[in-house]
């Protein structure tokens, strides 16, 4: 599939990019900068291996036809924004966290009651909008050689949608798990800081969640 990583110059993008790209999709990465995009594009290939593209991030959404935004929560409503006449029917996945720092290990909900939620709002009526991937650290993405036990919990409205992010999920080595409506955004949000304060109290790099009692397949 065409991905297109919006912001996939950093940390989470780099490790999504990577890992999709060795699992055979066809990944660009965008940049506000383009020059930027380019040169990320060529040191991750030359890196790990792999081969991508990177550009800005219009080029990366019109090559694209799943888009995964992947920027802090300060720069979410201007990069939405700057992308809504770009994503038509194609897929977006918003993996923002809406944090405070420095009050990162504590839940922040933002005025719309979730970053993913107000993403919606700034996209066009009927975008097909899918929130996933808020547990995931950037530093297993990025080490091709961790093997992930946790889950990736994926809401939506869109239940065809969900579907299809599950199924590039499971390109990245990881389980996801469908997590219902958009709304719920709210509490798969919500719960990154938790893990933050996680990781600190028992001094981990990337706790996770895993869902029990479901199938291991359907
Ligand atoms: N890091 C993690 O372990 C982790 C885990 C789960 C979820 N998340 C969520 O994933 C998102 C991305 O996290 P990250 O750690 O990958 O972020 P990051 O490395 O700090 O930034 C990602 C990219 O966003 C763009 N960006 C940065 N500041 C910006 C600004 N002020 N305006 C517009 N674009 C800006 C930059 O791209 P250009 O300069 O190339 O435009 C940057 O390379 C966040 O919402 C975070 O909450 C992160």
């Amino acid at each position: 599939m065409k991905i297109g990583i919006v912001g996939g110059t950093g940390r989470e993008g780099r490790g999504l990019a990577v890992r999709w790209a060795k699992a055979g999709h066809d990944v660009f990465i965008g940049s506000r900068q383009t020059d930027k995009g380019v040169a990320k594009a060529a040191e991750f290939a030359n890196e790990f291996g792999v081969s991508l593209q990177g550009a800005d991030n219009a080029a990366a959404c019109n090559h694209a036809e799943l888009i995964v935004v992947t920027v802090p929560y300060s720069a979410h409503r201007a990069t939405f924004e700057s992308i809504k006449d770009a994503v038509g029917e194609k897929i977006v996945v918003d993996i923002t966290v809406p944090l405070q720092p420095p009050k990162v290990r504590s839940v922040n909900l933002p005025e719309g009651q979730a970053a993913a939620l107000e993403a919606r709002g700034y996209l066009p009526e009927g975008a097909r909008l899918v929130a996933a991937l808020h547990h995931i650290s950037s530093e297993h993405l990025s080490d091709p050689n961790h093997a992930f036990d946790c889950d990736v919990l994926v809401c939506g409205d869109d239940k065809d949608a969900r579907a299809e992010v599950i199924s590039v999920i499971s390109d990245l080595g990881l389980r996801g798990v469908d997590a219902g409506v958009l709304k719920n955004a709210i509490a798969l949000e919500s719960l990154t800081p938790v893990l933050l304060h996680i990781n600190r109290r028992y001094k981990s790099v990337g706790s996770g969640v895993r869902i029990t009692g479901i199938p291991e397949t359907e």
